[in-house]
């Protein structure tokens, strides 16, 4: 039945932004709401999968079924992703984690100061779901997005090459009624040999395909 095709199937899920703190009061963040990670958790869930939620801070209810974990940072994310990554089928890198982070983090508030310029210096964060595709030993089937405002299709192409992953959803965020905070979405899933457009719909709907589409990639590729 549709309730119980993907029973005993482990996925871990990514969702919403991070915040990398600049000092007590102030973080560098992104527009993510966490609303299509949360609906790929909640339609993976109802299929019968067995789902942890990795969740940056966000406004939304956990799904139903759905085992959640709360973080701020990427560093947060990074560690918690990778715990639950080696006891995962499949891992979905939906949340916007920043690239960058401050490399000091002030203890007290920045002051304002009479300068009319501020520099901040920034440190890259570690690659989550290219750490997870590069595991070694209990490496899941790992699906990553890409969130594009121009050349999508090529750019999600070189992600999915250059962090060695399965599988990749281009995410086209220059349409004001996709992407970021909207309720809808529409995306082009990737793969070595295949690709597959799902046009402007619900994150809800859109979800639902993208599990399906991923568990069958999942069984094709542990079958041969
Ligand atoms: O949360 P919503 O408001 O519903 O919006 C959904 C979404 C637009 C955030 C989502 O559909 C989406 O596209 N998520 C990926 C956003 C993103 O940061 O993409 P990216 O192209 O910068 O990153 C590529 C991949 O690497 C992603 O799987 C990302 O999770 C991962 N990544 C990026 C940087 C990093 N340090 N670690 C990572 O794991």
């Amino acid at each position: 039945t549709a309730t119980s095709r993907l029973t005993g199937l482990r996925f871990t899920i990514t969702a919403g932004p991070t915040r990398e703190a600049l000092d007590p009061v102030r973080y560098l963040s992104n527009h993510s709401s966490g609303k299509m990670g949360f609906a790929l958790a909640a339609a993976a869930a109802a299929m019968g999968a067995d789902v942890t939620l990795i969740s940056g801070p966000v406004q939304l209810a956990t799904p139903a079924g759905v085992k959640r974990t709360d973080v701020i940072s990427a560093q947060q994310m990074h560690e918690a992703a990778l715990k639950a990554a080696v006891n995962s089928d499949i891992f979905i890198g939906c949340a916007a984690v920043a690239d960058y982070r401050a490399a000091e983090v002030a203890t007290s508030k920045l002051k304002k100061g009479s300068s009319e310029q501020l520099q901040l210096n920034l440190i890259k964060n570690p690659d989550i779901i290219a750490a997870v595709a590069g595991l070694t030993k209990q490496r899941p089937f790992t699906v990553g997005f890409a969130a594009e405002t121009n050349d999508v299709l090529s750019y999600a192409r070189k992600k999915l090459t250059s962090k060695k992953l399965d599988m990749i959803c281009a995410n086209d965020v220059s349409q004001p009624d996709a992407g970021f905070n909207s309720d809808q979405n529409a995306v082009t899933l990737l793969w070595q040999g295949g690709e597959q457009t799902l046009a402007l719909q619900s994150k809800a709907a859109l979800a639902e395909s993208l599990i399906t589409l991923i568990s069958k990639q999942f069984s094709n590729k542990s079958t041969t």
